[in-house]
């Protein structure tokens, strides 16, 4: 957990954020100040009694200007301490002592899986939950101590996110947002197969950002090597017919569809059982293609869709004339909101450019980050849904 609280640090920085580095005793036996301050740059306290602050009230000081403070690792003890508000070292000082209004509290448990599972260990988080922090999970898997089980600090990236999150402005709460996310594979034989060269990234991000901004996600992906956002519920599929046959179960749910995913046009028509074998002399083989099914014309079309129950969002990545293509793929595929990209620039990448097209004319998102991007997107898409009825 050390370790990961130092890439932790950089990670923040790196994005902008100013860390202000605490440290207990104990954390300081484990890593050094020094490394700590190198990473932050900024000078890092431990003691309480840090003779370097005018007025000696380091917990004051430190507590008034942050955002967030986020105890990572949060450690057994030092949240059996929490919870009792004692305040006997600098940082349960901090914890203490804080605005309580302004600036929330996360932590990041870490721990041997024993200690973990403890009725105290369990309890003493409930009860900081009910206090007012916010307790993040963790990680499941080898511990230092040379077990397996919970109790793993969540990693860096994850902890990350996790406090992006926490920011995120709820604009989605309580929308049931439905995603696809991906290309598909169009087997020809069981070894041999069509797809194209969409990496799932942009379905992702957004699927992410939707949850972020408070919204139940099901995400129905393709096959792609992108790991689940937290919290968002997914489904694997291979072909358009799978991906078809979920995302309508799903939609039926849904307040919201994103068709984020590259699904193939066609398949092959009687895709072979057994491998085809090359002959020596042989024509290669001809294959017949059928029209796959259009996912997102189809829920478009559906009664929720229709009654405005279900807001649709297309997407169109174009190599040429992106708004013409756009104006005219919203209004086939009947959809509110179509978002256009190029797609030798975005396939894979983890910057893009959105277009987005409506019935009233366009708006750009210029370049910038997938998950930036997603973000800008769900805003843009909260702006749009009607109000919720209670
Ligand atoms: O017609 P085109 O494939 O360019 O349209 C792209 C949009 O339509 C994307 O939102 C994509 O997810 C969706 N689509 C679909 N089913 C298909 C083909 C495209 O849902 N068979």
């Amino acid at each position: 957990a050390c370790y990961k609280a130092a890439e932790l640090c950089r990670a923040l920085v790196k994005e902008g954020a100013t860390v202000q580095v605490v440290m207990t005793e104990a954390a300081a036996q484990f890593v050094t100040p020094v490394t700590m301050q190198a990473l932050s740059n900024q000078p890092v306290y431990v003691s309480q009694w840090d003779p370097r602050e005018p007025n000696n009230m380091a917990h004051i000081n430190l507590t008034r200007h942050a955002h967030a403070m986020l105890v990572a690792p949060a450690s057994a003890d030092f949240m059996a301490k929490l919870l009792h508000g004692r305040a006997d070292d600098l940082l349960s000082l901090m914890c203490l002592a804080r605005p309580v209004d302004t600036v929330p509290l996360l932590l990041a448990p870490a721990m041997n899986k024993e200690m973990w599972a403890h009725p105290a260990t369990q309890r003493n988080m409930a009860q900081l939950r009910q206090d007012g922090a916010k307790v993040l999970g963790v990680g499941q898997g080898d511990q230092a101590c040379g077990e397996v089980g919970d109790g793993r600090m969540l990693e860096a990236d994850e902890l990350r996110h996790s406090l992006e999150a926490f920011f995120a402005p709820k604009v989605l709460q309580g929308r049931r947002v439905l995603v696809n996310a991906g290309p598909t594979y169009e087997a020809i034989d069981p070894v041999r197969g069509i797809t194209n060269r969409s990496s799932g990234k942009m379905g992702f991000a957004i699927a992410r950002a939707a949850a972020d901004a408070g919204a139940m996600v099901t995400l129905v992906a393709g096959p792609v090597a992108l790991p689940t956002p937290h919290g968002v519920q997914r489904i694997d599929v291979i072909s358009a017919q799978h991906m078809h046959a979920a995302v309508l179960a799903q939609a039926a749910h849904a307040d919201v569809f994103v068709a984020a995913a590259a699904v193939a046009d066609w398949r092959v028509d009687l895709a072979a059982s057994q491998k085809i074998k090359k002959e020596a002399g042989a024509a290669p083989p001809a294959l017949r293609f059928l029209e796959n099914p259009d996912i997102l014309a189809e829920v478009a079309a559906t009664a929720r869709a229709l009654s405005g129950a279900l807001f649709c969002v297309g997407f169109a990545a174009e190599s040429e004339n992106l708004l013409a293509h756009a104006q005219a793929k919203r209004a086939r595929k009947n959809v509110p909101l179509l978002v256009g990209n190029i797609d030798p620039d975005t396939f894979g990448q983890d910057d893009n450019a959105l277009l987005l097209v409506d019935e009233h004319g366009y708006r750009e998102l210029p370049r910038a980050s997938k998950a930036d991007l997603a973000r800008q997107l769900i805003h843009d898409l909260a702006t749009r849904l009607a109000p919720k009825t209670p």
